[in-house]
Protein backbone atom coordinates (compact mmCIF):
# COMPACT_ATOMS: atom_id res chain seq x y z
CA UNK A 1 0.00 0.00 0.00
CA UNK A 2 2.76 2.94 -0.74
CA UNK A 3 1.73 5.86 -2.05
CA UNK A 4 2.94 9.18 -2.69
CA UNK A 5 2.34 11.94 0.47
CA UNK A 6 -1.04 13.37 0.12
CA UNK A 7 -2.55 11.00 -2.25
CA UNK A 8 -5.55 9.02 -0.76
CA UNK A 9 -4.74 5.86 1.37
CA UNK A 10 -5.60 2.38 -0.56
CA UNK A 11 -9.45 1.23 -0.09
CA UNK A 12 -11.60 -1.27 -0.56
CA UNK A 13 -13.33 -1.74 -3.90
CA UNK A 14 -16.07 -3.32 -2.32
CA UNK A 15 -17.80 -4.13 0.73
CA UNK A 16 -17.80 -7.84 -0.52
CA UNK A 17 -13.43 -7.69 -0.89
CA UNK A 18 -13.05 -6.64 2.44
CA UNK A 19 -15.14 -9.64 3.50
CA UNK A 20 -13.83 -12.06 1.65
CA UNK A 21 -10.46 -10.68 2.19
CA UNK A 22 -11.04 -11.02 5.93
CA UNK A 23 -12.82 -14.35 5.38
CA UNK A 24 -9.37 -15.35 3.13
CA UNK A 25 -7.16 -14.67 6.22
CA UNK A 26 -9.71 -16.96 8.58
CA UNK A 27 -10.10 -19.70 6.65
CA UNK A 28 -6.81 -21.30 5.78
CA UNK A 29 -4.57 -24.47 7.21
CA UNK A 30 -6.16 -23.66 10.58
CA UNK A 31 -9.70 -24.49 9.67
CA UNK A 32 -8.57 -28.26 7.99
CA UNK A 33 -5.14 -29.14 9.45
CA UNK A 34 -4.81 -27.33 12.91
CA UNK A 35 -8.65 -28.30 13.57
CA UNK A 36 -8.98 -31.82 12.50
CA UNK A 37 -5.56 -32.36 14.47
CA UNK A 38 -6.47 -30.85 17.91
CA UNK A 39 -9.99 -31.67 17.53
CA UNK A 40 -8.59 -34.94 17.37
CA UNK A 41 -6.38 -34.62 20.21
CA UNK A 42 -9.49 -33.19 22.19
CA UNK A 43 -11.63 -35.92 22.35
CA UNK A 44 -13.48 -34.73 19.49
CA UNK A 45 -17.09 -33.82 20.18
CA UNK A 46 -15.85 -32.15 23.41
CA UNK A 47 -13.32 -29.93 22.09
CA UNK A 48 -16.31 -28.69 19.04
CA UNK A 49 -18.73 -27.98 21.27
CA UNK A 50 -15.93 -25.48 23.60
CA UNK A 51 -14.63 -24.38 20.61
CA UNK A 52 -18.58 -22.94 19.05
CA UNK A 53 -18.82 -21.18 22.82
CA UNK A 54 -15.18 -19.71 22.13
CA UNK A 55 -16.21 -18.45 18.73
CA UNK A 56 -18.94 -16.79 20.03
CA UNK A 57 -18.08 -15.37 23.24
CA UNK A 58 -14.54 -13.99 22.83
CA UNK A 59 -14.15 -14.65 18.91
CA UNK A 60 -16.97 -12.52 17.75
CA UNK A 61 -16.77 -9.37 20.30
CA UNK A 62 -12.57 -9.10 19.75
CA UNK A 63 -12.83 -9.54 15.57
CA UNK A 64 -15.34 -6.37 16.03
CA UNK A 65 -12.98 -4.85 18.36
CA UNK A 66 -10.06 -5.38 15.65
CA UNK A 67 -12.30 -4.24 12.92
CA UNK A 68 -13.09 -0.87 15.77
CA UNK A 69 -9.84 0.00 16.10
CA UNK A 70 -8.73 -0.49 11.92
CA UNK A 71 -11.49 1.54 10.74
CA UNK A 72 -10.68 4.27 13.43
CA UNK A 73 -7.29 5.08 13.00
CA UNK A 74 -6.37 3.95 9.24
CA UNK A 75 -3.15 2.53 10.19
CA UNK A 76 -0.75 -0.15 10.21
CA UNK A 77 -1.85 -2.39 13.58
CA UNK A 78 1.41 -1.91 15.52
CA UNK A 79 1.31 1.73 14.97
CA UNK A 80 -2.38 2.27 15.43
CA UNK A 81 -2.12 0.63 18.94
CA UNK A 82 0.29 2.85 20.12
CA UNK A 83 -1.45 5.92 18.70
CA UNK A 84 -4.66 5.08 20.28
CA UNK A 85 -3.46 3.69 23.59
CA UNK A 86 -0.22 6.01 23.90
CA UNK A 87 3.47 5.26 24.00
CA UNK A 88 2.63 2.33 27.20
CA UNK A 89 1.01 0.13 24.37
CA UNK A 90 4.10 -0.05 21.91
CA UNK A 91 4.84 -3.62 22.79
CA UNK A 92 1.59 -4.89 22.13
CA UNK A 93 2.16 -3.66 18.47
CA UNK A 94 5.62 -4.85 18.75
CA UNK A 95 3.78 -8.96 19.88
CA UNK A 96 1.75 -8.53 16.92
CA UNK A 97 4.51 -8.24 14.76
CA UNK A 98 6.21 -10.94 16.41
CA UNK A 99 3.13 -13.60 16.13
CA UNK A 100 3.07 -12.76 12.25
CA UNK A 101 6.82 -13.57 11.78
CA UNK A 102 6.36 -16.60 14.40
CA UNK A 103 3.28 -17.47 12.86
CA UNK A 104 4.26 -17.45 9.59
CA UNK A 105 7.55 -19.53 9.66
CA UNK A 106 5.61 -22.70 10.58
CA UNK A 107 2.34 -21.97 8.41
CA UNK A 108 4.88 -21.67 5.61
CA UNK A 109 5.85 -25.18 6.38
CA UNK A 110 2.57 -26.85 6.49
CA UNK A 111 1.45 -24.99 3.45
CA UNK A 112 4.42 -26.74 1.64
CA UNK A 113 3.17 -29.98 2.19
CA UNK A 114 -0.14 -28.84 0.47
CA UNK A 115 1.59 -28.11 -2.52
CA UNK A 116 3.99 -31.22 -2.08
CA UNK A 117 0.69 -33.26 -1.86
CA UNK A 118 -1.30 -31.53 -4.76
CA UNK A 119 1.97 -32.36 -6.81
CA UNK A 120 2.38 -36.17 -5.64
CA UNK A 121 -1.41 -36.89 -6.21
CA UNK A 122 -1.30 -35.20 -9.75
CA UNK A 123 1.57 -37.87 -10.66
CA UNK A 124 -0.57 -40.67 -8.81
CA UNK A 125 -0.47 -41.92 -5.68
CA UNK A 126 1.14 -41.94 -2.00
CA UNK A 127 2.59 -45.23 -1.88
CA UNK A 128 0.84 -47.83 0.86
CA UNK A 129 1.95 -45.96 4.29
CA UNK A 130 0.37 -42.84 4.56
CA UNK A 131 1.95 -42.24 7.89
CA UNK A 132 5.61 -42.90 6.59
CA UNK A 133 4.87 -41.29 3.84
CA UNK A 134 4.30 -37.85 5.80
CA UNK A 135 7.01 -38.59 7.35
CA UNK A 136 9.21 -38.40 4.31
CA UNK A 137 8.08 -35.74 2.96
CA UNK A 138 6.58 -33.46 6.09
CA UNK A 139 10.18 -33.02 7.61
CA UNK A 140 13.76 -32.07 6.20
CA UNK A 141 14.76 -31.19 2.71
CA UNK A 142 12.05 -32.01 0.81
CA UNK A 143 9.61 -29.44 3.69
CA UNK A 144 12.27 -27.09 3.40
CA UNK A 145 12.65 -26.93 -0.80
CA UNK A 146 8.31 -26.64 -0.62
CA UNK A 147 8.35 -24.12 2.19
CA UNK A 148 10.74 -21.66 0.68
CA UNK A 149 8.54 -21.94 -2.55
CA UNK A 150 5.66 -21.08 -0.83
CA UNK A 151 7.15 -18.20 0.95
CA UNK A 152 8.58 -17.12 -2.44
CA UNK A 153 4.81 -16.98 -3.41
CA UNK A 154 3.40 -15.09 -0.65
CA UNK A 155 6.28 -12.91 -1.02
CA UNK A 156 5.39 -11.97 -4.93
CA UNK A 157 2.05 -11.46 -3.73
CA UNK A 158 2.41 -9.06 -1.27
CA UNK A 159 4.51 -7.17 -3.58
CA UNK A 160 1.72 -6.72 -6.04
CA UNK A 161 -0.44 -4.29 -3.68
CA UNK A 162 -3.66 -5.41 -1.88
CA UNK A 163 -6.22 -5.02 -4.51
CA UNK A 164 -4.93 -6.74 -7.45
CA UNK A 165 -3.42 -9.91 -6.12
CA UNK A 166 -5.74 -10.74 -3.12
CA UNK A 167 -9.57 -9.61 -3.86
CA UNK A 168 -9.63 -11.22 -7.17
CA UNK A 169 -8.21 -14.35 -5.71
CA UNK A 170 -10.31 -14.19 -2.88
CA UNK A 171 -13.47 -13.67 -4.80
CA UNK A 172 -13.19 -17.12 -6.59
CA UNK A 173 -11.63 -19.53 -4.42
CA UNK A 174 -13.02 -19.28 -1.12
CA UNK A 175 -16.44 -20.19 -2.34
CA UNK A 176 -15.31 -22.74 -4.82
CA UNK A 177 -13.33 -24.17 -1.60
CA UNK A 178 -16.25 -24.57 0.01
CA UNK A 179 -18.03 -26.01 -2.18
CA UNK A 180 -15.53 -28.98 -3.04
CA UNK A 181 -15.67 -29.59 0.58
CA UNK A 182 -19.15 -30.20 0.64
CA UNK A 183 -19.21 -32.59 -1.68
CA UNK A 184 -16.10 -34.38 -0.48
CA UNK A 185 -18.18 -34.65 3.10
CA UNK A 186 -21.25 -35.91 1.53
CA UNK A 187 -18.90 -38.68 -0.18
CA UNK A 188 -17.40 -39.58 3.04
CA UNK A 189 -20.82 -39.60 4.99
CA UNK A 190 -21.41 -42.94 2.38
CA UNK A 191 -18.10 -44.64 3.73
CA UNK A 192 -19.43 -47.90 5.69
CA UNK A 193 -18.20 -47.33 9.81
CA UNK A 194 -18.41 -43.43 9.10
CA UNK A 195 -20.96 -43.65 11.76
CA UNK A 196 -18.69 -44.39 14.67
CA UNK A 197 -16.38 -41.25 13.29
CA UNK A 198 -19.37 -39.01 13.08
CA UNK A 199 -19.81 -40.25 17.02
CA UNK A 200 -16.22 -39.07 17.98
CA UNK A 201 -16.97 -36.07 16.28
CA UNK A 202 -20.39 -34.79 17.32
CA UNK A 203 -21.34 -36.47 20.62
CA UNK A 204 -19.45 -35.08 23.94
CA UNK A 205 -18.38 -36.73 27.32
CA UNK A 206 -19.44 -34.77 29.80
CA UNK A 207 -16.14 -34.65 31.62
CA UNK A 208 -14.18 -33.83 28.61
CA UNK A 209 -15.78 -30.15 28.71
CA UNK A 210 -14.59 -29.56 31.88
CA UNK A 211 -10.91 -31.23 31.24
CA UNK A 212 -8.43 -27.91 31.27
CA UNK A 213 -6.14 -29.22 28.18
CA UNK A 214 -9.21 -29.47 25.99
CA UNK A 215 -10.81 -25.93 27.19
CA UNK A 216 -7.09 -24.15 26.49
CA UNK A 217 -6.89 -25.99 23.14
CA UNK A 218 -10.16 -24.82 22.44
CA UNK A 219 -9.53 -21.40 22.74
CA UNK A 220 -6.36 -21.22 21.23
CA UNK A 221 -8.17 -23.01 18.10
CA UNK A 222 -10.62 -19.98 18.40
CA UNK A 223 -7.92 -17.11 17.68
CA UNK A 224 -5.99 -19.03 15.52
CA UNK A 225 -8.51 -20.16 13.37
CA UNK A 226 -10.09 -16.44 13.30
CA UNK A 227 -7.11 -14.96 12.74
CA UNK A 228 -7.20 -12.68 16.00
CA UNK A 229 -5.02 -11.56 18.39
CA UNK A 230 -2.08 -10.19 16.51
CA UNK A 231 -3.67 -7.56 14.04
CA UNK A 232 -4.47 -9.80 11.06
CA UNK A 233 -8.01 -8.16 10.36
CA UNK A 234 -7.14 -5.26 11.83
CA UNK A 235 -5.11 -4.71 8.91
CA UNK A 236 -7.88 -5.20 6.45
CA UNK A 237 -10.10 -2.92 8.13
CA UNK A 238 -7.97 -0.28 8.12
CA UNK A 239 -8.69 -0.32 4.21
CA UNK A 240 -12.41 0.29 5.27
CA UNK A 241 -13.39 3.50 4.08
CA UNK A 242 -17.30 3.43 4.26
CA UNK A 243 -19.12 2.91 7.54
CA UNK A 244 -20.14 -0.54 7.31
CA UNK A 245 -22.11 -2.62 10.85
CA UNK A 246 -18.86 -4.18 12.16
CA UNK A 247 -20.40 -6.13 14.48
CA UNK A 248 -22.51 -7.79 11.44
CA UNK A 249 -19.32 -8.28 9.38
CA UNK A 250 -17.54 -9.93 12.52
CA UNK A 251 -20.32 -12.46 12.65
CA UNK A 252 -20.28 -13.15 9.06
CA UNK A 253 -16.47 -14.27 8.93
CA UNK A 254 -16.64 -16.05 12.03
CA UNK A 255 -19.79 -18.23 11.06
CA UNK A 256 -18.09 -18.77 7.74
CA UNK A 257 -14.53 -19.97 9.44
CA UNK A 258 -17.00 -22.37 11.85
CA UNK A 259 -18.48 -23.67 9.11
CA UNK A 260 -15.65 -24.44 6.95
CA UNK A 261 -13.65 -26.02 9.71
CA UNK A 262 -16.76 -27.93 10.90
CA UNK A 263 -17.68 -29.16 7.61
CA UNK A 264 -14.19 -30.37 7.20
CA UNK A 265 -14.63 -31.95 10.25
CA UNK A 266 -17.63 -34.20 8.42
CA UNK A 267 -15.26 -35.03 6.02
CA UNK A 268 -12.18 -36.28 8.23
CA UNK A 269 -13.91 -38.31 10.79
CA UNK A 270 -16.24 -40.80 8.91
CA UNK A 271 -12.60 -41.13 6.85
CA UNK A 272 -10.30 -41.72 10.07
CA UNK A 273 -12.52 -44.70 11.55
CA UNK A 274 -13.73 -46.32 8.06
CA UNK A 275 -10.01 -46.84 6.91
CA UNK A 276 -8.77 -47.89 10.35
CA UNK A 277 -6.59 -44.77 10.53
CA UNK A 278 -6.61 -43.84 14.86
CA UNK A 279 -3.54 -45.67 15.50
CA UNK A 280 -1.58 -43.96 12.73
CA UNK A 281 -2.79 -40.64 14.07
CA UNK A 282 -2.51 -41.40 17.12
CA UNK A 283 -6.33 -40.50 17.94
CA UNK A 284 -7.04 -39.00 21.43
CA UNK A 285 -3.08 -39.07 22.29
CA UNK A 286 -1.44 -36.03 23.35
CA UNK A 287 1.51 -36.74 22.82
CA UNK A 288 1.52 -38.61 19.16
CA UNK A 289 4.21 -36.97 17.08
CA UNK A 290 1.62 -37.38 14.28
CA UNK A 291 -1.49 -35.82 15.20
CA UNK A 292 0.35 -32.76 13.74
CA UNK A 293 -0.24 -34.70 10.11
CA UNK A 294 -3.75 -36.07 10.88
CA UNK A 295 -5.09 -34.31 7.89
CA UNK A 296 -2.24 -35.87 5.46
CA UNK A 297 -2.10 -38.77 7.28
CA UNK A 298 -6.27 -39.60 6.39
CA UNK A 299 -7.07 -37.84 2.98
CA UNK A 300 -5.02 -39.35 0.79
CA UNK A 301 -5.69 -42.89 1.10
CA UNK A 302 -8.95 -42.22 1.50
CA UNK A 303 -9.37 -40.95 -1.63
CA UNK A 304 -7.37 -43.46 -3.59
CA UNK A 305 -9.19 -46.45 -2.93
CA UNK A 306 -11.71 -45.03 -5.40
CA UNK A 307 -9.10 -45.15 -8.09
CA UNK A 308 -8.16 -42.20 -10.32
CA UNK A 309 -10.76 -40.41 -9.90
CA UNK A 310 -9.33 -40.13 -6.32
CA UNK A 311 -6.39 -39.24 -7.41
CA UNK A 312 -7.89 -36.30 -9.42
CA UNK A 313 -10.11 -34.91 -6.18
CA UNK A 314 -6.74 -35.09 -3.85
CA UNK A 315 -5.29 -32.97 -6.16
CA UNK A 316 -8.11 -30.52 -6.11
CA UNK A 317 -8.61 -30.75 -2.54
CA UNK A 318 -4.79 -29.36 -1.84
CA UNK A 319 -4.82 -27.16 -4.33
CA UNK A 320 -7.75 -25.68 -2.63
CA UNK A 321 -6.17 -26.16 0.42
CA UNK A 322 -2.74 -24.35 -0.82
CA UNK A 323 -5.07 -21.06 -2.33
CA UNK A 324 -6.55 -21.09 1.15
CA UNK A 325 -3.00 -21.27 2.95
CA UNK A 326 -1.72 -18.08 0.63
CA UNK A 327 -5.03 -15.61 1.38
CA UNK A 328 -4.11 -16.34 5.06
CA UNK A 329 -0.23 -16.09 4.83
CA UNK A 330 -0.82 -12.82 2.95
CA UNK A 331 -2.71 -11.54 6.08
CA UNK A 332 0.15 -12.76 8.35
CA UNK A 333 3.09 -10.66 5.91
CA UNK A 334 0.87 -7.74 5.91
CA UNK A 335 0.98 -7.26 9.93
CA UNK A 336 4.44 -7.35 9.70
CA UNK A 337 5.13 -5.13 6.27
CA UNK A 338 3.01 -2.63 6.99
CA UNK A 339 4.00 -2.07 10.59
CA UNK A 340 7.62 -2.21 9.11
CA UNK A 341 6.44 0.53 6.46
CA UNK A 342 5.16 2.69 9.04
CA UNK A 343 7.13 1.98 11.64
CA UNK A 344 10.71 2.79 9.50
CA UNK A 345 9.41 4.25 6.47
CA UNK A 346 10.83 1.30 4.35
CA UNK A 347 9.28 1.25 0.90
CA UNK A 348 6.87 -2.16 0.35
CA UNK A 349 9.20 -3.65 -1.65
CA UNK A 350 12.23 -3.93 0.75
CA UNK A 351 10.16 -4.42 3.62
CA UNK A 352 8.67 -7.21 1.80
CA UNK A 353 11.33 -8.43 0.94
CA UNK A 354 13.60 -8.26 3.72
CA UNK A 355 11.09 -9.98 6.19
CA UNK A 356 10.04 -12.64 3.85
CA UNK A 357 13.46 -13.77 4.23
CA UNK A 358 13.51 -13.10 7.51
CA UNK A 359 10.33 -16.08 7.65
CA UNK A 360 11.73 -18.21 5.50
CA UNK A 361 15.18 -18.74 7.22
CA UNK A 362 12.83 -18.65 10.74
CA UNK A 363 10.68 -21.56 9.26
CA UNK A 364 13.96 -23.77 8.74
CA UNK A 365 13.94 -25.66 12.16
CA UNK A 366 9.92 -26.31 12.03
CA UNK A 367 10.62 -27.63 8.51
CA UNK A 368 13.64 -29.91 10.04
CA UNK A 369 11.76 -31.11 13.40
CA UNK A 370 7.61 -31.73 14.04
CA UNK A 371 8.25 -31.06 17.66
CA UNK A 372 9.72 -27.59 17.01
CA UNK A 373 6.84 -26.96 14.32
CA UNK A 374 4.32 -27.99 17.38
CA UNK A 375 5.82 -26.08 20.18
CA UNK A 376 5.67 -22.94 18.24
CA UNK A 377 2.70 -23.02 17.00
CA UNK A 378 1.62 -23.85 21.16
CA UNK A 379 3.94 -20.87 22.13
CA UNK A 380 3.12 -18.37 19.11
CA UNK A 381 0.19 -19.53 16.86
CA UNK A 382 -1.85 -20.29 20.75
CA UNK A 383 -0.96 -18.67 23.62
CA UNK A 384 0.99 -15.04 22.03
CA UNK A 385 -2.69 -14.52 20.32
CA UNK A 386 -4.34 -14.93 23.34
CA UNK A 387 -2.04 -12.70 25.13
CA UNK A 388 -2.55 -10.22 21.97
CA UNK A 389 -6.42 -11.04 22.11
CA UNK A 390 -6.26 -9.91 26.00
CA UNK A 391 -4.80 -6.57 25.74
CA UNK A 392 -6.53 -5.43 22.81
CA UNK A 393 -9.75 -5.86 24.78
CA UNK A 394 -8.29 -4.21 27.60
CA UNK A 395 -7.25 -1.74 25.52
CA UNK A 396 -10.68 -1.20 23.31
CA UNK A 397 -13.25 -1.56 26.89
CA UNK A 398 -11.59 0.02 29.23
CA UNK A 399 -8.52 2.95 27.83
CA UNK A 400 -10.11 4.02 24.09
CA UNK A 401 -14.00 3.41 25.51
CA UNK A 402 -15.93 6.00 24.18
CA UNK A 403 -13.98 5.97 21.25
CA UNK A 404 -14.35 2.71 20.59
CA UNK A 405 -18.53 2.92 21.27
CA UNK A 406 -18.67 6.12 18.53
CA UNK A 407 -16.56 3.99 16.12
CA UNK A 408 -18.88 1.40 16.32
CA UNK A 409 -21.60 3.56 16.24
CA UNK A 410 -21.52 4.21 12.33
CA UNK A 411 -22.98 1.34 10.56
CA UNK A 412 -24.23 -0.66 13.93
CA UNK A 413 -27.13 1.55 14.99
CA UNK A 414 -28.85 -0.53 17.41
CA UNK A 415 -27.65 0.88 21.15
CA UNK A 416 -28.34 -2.09 22.99
CA UNK A 417 -26.15 -4.47 20.98
CA UNK A 418 -23.25 -1.83 21.06
CA UNK A 419 -23.93 -1.89 25.12
CA UNK A 420 -24.09 -6.02 25.00
CA UNK A 421 -20.57 -5.61 22.46
CA UNK A 422 -19.01 -3.28 25.34
CA UNK A 423 -20.03 -5.50 28.02
CA UNK A 424 -18.62 -8.96 26.47
CA UNK A 425 -15.28 -6.99 26.08
CA UNK A 426 -14.75 -5.43 29.61
CA UNK A 427 -16.24 -8.22 31.63
CA UNK A 428 -16.05 -11.23 29.57
CA UNK A 429 -12.70 -11.31 27.35
CA UNK A 430 -10.55 -10.41 29.92
CA UNK A 431 -11.07 -12.04 33.07
CA UNK A 432 -11.65 -15.73 30.49
CA UNK A 433 -8.28 -14.83 28.63
CA UNK A 434 -6.93 -14.75 31.93
CA UNK A 435 -7.68 -18.30 33.26
CA UNK A 436 -7.10 -19.92 30.02
CA UNK A 437 -3.64 -18.52 29.47
CA UNK A 438 -2.94 -19.63 33.97
CA UNK A 439 -3.48 -22.96 32.55
CA UNK A 440 -2.16 -22.84 29.40
CA UNK A 441 1.33 -21.79 30.76
CA UNK A 442 2.22 -25.50 32.24
CA UNK A 443 1.56 -27.37 28.80
CA UNK A 444 3.74 -24.62 27.16
CA UNK A 445 6.11 -25.42 29.37
CA UNK A 446 5.89 -29.49 29.10
CA UNK A 447 5.94 -29.01 25.72
CA UNK A 448 9.21 -27.23 25.77
CA UNK A 449 10.88 -29.69 28.05
CA UNK A 450 9.67 -32.48 25.81
CA UNK A 451 11.19 -30.12 22.66
CA UNK A 452 14.64 -30.06 24.53
CA UNK A 453 14.44 -33.21 25.37
CA UNK A 454 14.06 -32.93 29.19
N1 LIG B 1 -6.65 -17.93 10.52
C1 LIG B 1 -5.63 -18.52 9.71
C2 LIG B 1 -5.97 -19.99 9.49
O1 LIG B 1 -6.91 -20.48 10.02
C3 LIG B 1 -4.27 -18.38 10.34
C4 LIG B 1 -3.96 -17.00 10.80
C5 LIG B 1 -3.73 -16.76 12.15
C6 LIG B 1 -3.92 -15.94 9.91
C7 LIG B 1 -3.47 -15.50 12.62
C8 LIG B 1 -3.68 -14.65 10.37
C9 LIG B 1 -3.46 -14.44 11.72
O2 LIG B 1 -5.30 -20.67 8.80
Amino acid sequence: MTQPAGMPRDAWATRLGFILAAVGSAVGLGNMWRFSYVAAEGGGAAFVLLYLIFVAIIGVPLMTAEFVVGRMTQESPAKAVSRIGGPGWRPLGLLFVFCGLGILSYYSVIAGWTMRYALDAARGGFGDDAGAYFMRVGTGMPAVITHLLFMGITVAIVLGGIKKGLERTAVILMPLLFLLLVGLAIWAGTLSGGGEGYAYYLKPQLAELLDPTIITSAAGQAFFSLSLGMGALMTYASYLSSKENLGREAATVAVTDFGVAFVAGLLVFPIIFHFGLQQAIGLGDPISDNTVGTLFISIPPALASVGRLGDVVTMAFFVMLFFAAITSAISLLEVVVTAVIDGWGWPRRKATLVFGLVIAVLGLPSAYNLNFLDFTDKLVGQTFLMVGGLFTAVLVGYRIRPQAEAELAQGLLHPGARAAWMSFIRYVVPPVMLVVLLFLIPEVWTKFRALIGG
